[in-house]
């Protein structure tokens, strides 16, 4: 795996509008952070941290600290290209750059983020074809755990941040979707056998969801505590986002969830008038809509297509900004949410819990 250094410039530019390069140098003294070190960048010499010290320094001068109490959050709605495998995988990378401990569960078979967190990305082009295939194929996931054939522990993969890890996406993930259409409590499988496990050792689950609503995207729903969904600003997601909304609503209201919707506006153009338009409508119209979105951008692209976050990859620039002051103001809601439900606000809903005996608690299919 190459080295990755970053300049101390660079890693106030990543964690910190407020912090000086002083702090940082006072955190090292004192002992809270590793010894910095120097480093060749083209022709310079610079000074500055390994990733394996990001962690540590964020937790010291960032902006996402870990939440009051583990939380899962799901990526879901029904349009593809949308920025779902995006946010998941900015929100997972930053804040395991901030020490708080992350797992991402891949729940489409697309495989975006299991590809985005570089999972098959160190299969060494001097591996012959059979080794490779060999470690495919041993790949474990999600499908295994639920025919019985291995344990948890044994489908959490590393990455390449100390802090984050993946249970990868597999091709038998298609099979068990429908194999759990045929089990009692069907939409609990997640909730019950992972998400809940998983929340014992990790402060953040994050599960990206494919844009249909299948059994595992119900799962997802019934496991999260918030749903983050993106808004695309473009006219033909309107009509995709109106349905979608009702959707979601019934689905809330039959399974008696109480889930927090987050919506956030993205790929708006910042030079074209409609989807302006567009993203200010959300604002005004749409409850949970965020003031901060994502625009369209190379930058974003290019950073997803070199398996890191936009933050990592062009920190300072206008996209990095709108990231950062968007992953802030998600957690500022989650936080609130925490808040408001351990103080007894929502006692109604938070005192609910699911019908134990193995019927199907809704009417409806939604599949
Ligand atoms: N800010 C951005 N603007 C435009 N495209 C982006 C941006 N950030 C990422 N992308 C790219 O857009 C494509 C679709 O995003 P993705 O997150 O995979 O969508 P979804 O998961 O909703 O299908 C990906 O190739 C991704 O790298
Ligand atoms: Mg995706």
């Amino acid at each position: 795996m190459i080295e990755k250094n970053f300049p101390l410039k660079k890693i106030l530019d990543i964690f910190s509008a407020h912090s000086r390069k002083g702090d940082l140098e006072e955190l090292e003294r004192q002992g809270y952070i590793n010894k910095s070190k120097r480093f060749r960048s083209g022709a310079i010499v610079k000074k500055g941290w390994g990733i394996e010290s990001l962690p540590q320094i964020g937790e010291h001068i960032g902006f996402f600290p870990r939440f009051s109490q583990p939380v899962a959050v799901s990526v879901f709605t029904t349009k593809g290209g949308v920025l779902k495998s995006t946010l998941a995988l900015n929100l997972a990378r930053v804040a395991a750059l901030h020490n708080v401990k992350t797992c991402v569960v891949g729940l489409d078979i697309q495989g975006d983020i299991t590809t985005a967190l570089g999972f098959e990305n160190d299969i060494e082009d001097s591996e012959d074809l059979h080794s490779i295939l060999d470690r495919l194929n041993n790949t474990k996931g999600l499908a295994d755990l639920f025919n019985g054939q291995t344990r948890l522990g044994d489908v959490i993969q590393p990455t390449d941040l100390d802090r984050l890890f993946l249970i990868p996406e597999t091709p038998e993930l298609v099979a068990m979707n429908d194999s759990l259409g045929n089990i009692h409590r069907r939409e609990f499988w997640i909730k019950e056998k992972i998400v809940e496990k998983l929340k014992k050792d990790f402060d953040l689950v994050i599960m990206d969801c494919s844009p249909n609503w299948n059994q595992l995207t119900t799962n997802a729903l019934v496991g999260c505590d918030v749903l983050i969904s993106p808004l695309e600003c473009k006219i033909n997601n309107f009509r995709n986002f109106k349905v979608f909304r009702h959707f979601l609503n019934e689905f809330k209201e039959e399974m008696k969830m109480s889930f927090k919707t987050i919506f956030v506006p993205t790929r708006f153009s910042v030079n074209r008038k409609l989807s302006l338009e567009i993203r200010s409508w959300y604002e005004n119209n749409v409850e949970g809509c965020t003031q901060c979105g994502l625009r369209e951008s190379v930058l974003g692209e290019e950073a997803t297509a070199l398996y890191s976050s936009v933050l990592e990859h062009v920190p300072g620039k206008v996209p990095a900004k709108e990231m950062k002051n968007l992953l802030q103001e998600i957690h500022s809601i989650v936080q609130e949410n925490i808040d408001q439900k351990n103080r007894g606000d929502f006692y109604s809903i938070n005192g609910y819990s699911p019908v134990g005996n193995g019927d199907p608690v809704f009417g409806r299919e939604f599949r």
